[in-house]
């Protein structure tokens, strides 16, 4: 495993829509570890592939209570509303109130390519739904409220 540098706001990178995932082969695995480990090193609680220049549809997620890797995630389901204090680790020292839904389901695969289900409530459901943001090119600043 490495660390990957991780990329920060202004670059145009972090705006551009992220590729599906088709091949579900080593080098897969090897970003997904990658960015576990990136994650863990910079005390995040989730990345997201263009983070690390990859313009793929991949996110890990570690809220405390273990590793969840999303490969081509989508949100399937959500419901209620919190606004909680989000930042991002490709906006150092940033730092808002987002409005978000406090319930997330989402629909993924593995790193093998098998079919995955999540549910996440408040923190989790945040990291869900930014990560997934950055996968379409999506600064959690957009949904600043205060
Ligand atoms: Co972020």
């Amino acid at each position: 495993m490495a660390l990957r540098n991780i990329f920060f706001e202004g670059n145009p990178i972090l705006q551009k829509k992220c590729r599906k995932v088709e091949k579900f082969d080593k080098s897969l695995g090897i970003l997904i570890d990658d960015m576990f480990e990136t994650m863990k090193h910079s005390n995040g609680v989730g990345l997201a592939a263009p983070q690390v220049g990859i313009l793929k549809r991949v996110a890990v997620i570690n809220i405390g209570d273990g590793n969840i890797e999303l490969v081509n995630p989508i949100i399937i389901a959500f419901s209620g509303e919190q606004r909680e204090e989000e930042g991002c680790l490709s906006c150092p020292g940033q730092y808002g109130i987002t409005l978000r839904p406090k319930f997330v389901k989402v629909k993924a695969q593995d790193r093998f390519g098998n079919e995955v289900f999540y549910t996440g409530q408040m923190l989790k459901a945040r990291a869900f739904c930014h990560e997934i943001d950055h996968l379409d090119g999506i600064l959690f600043k957009s949904h600043i409220i205060e």
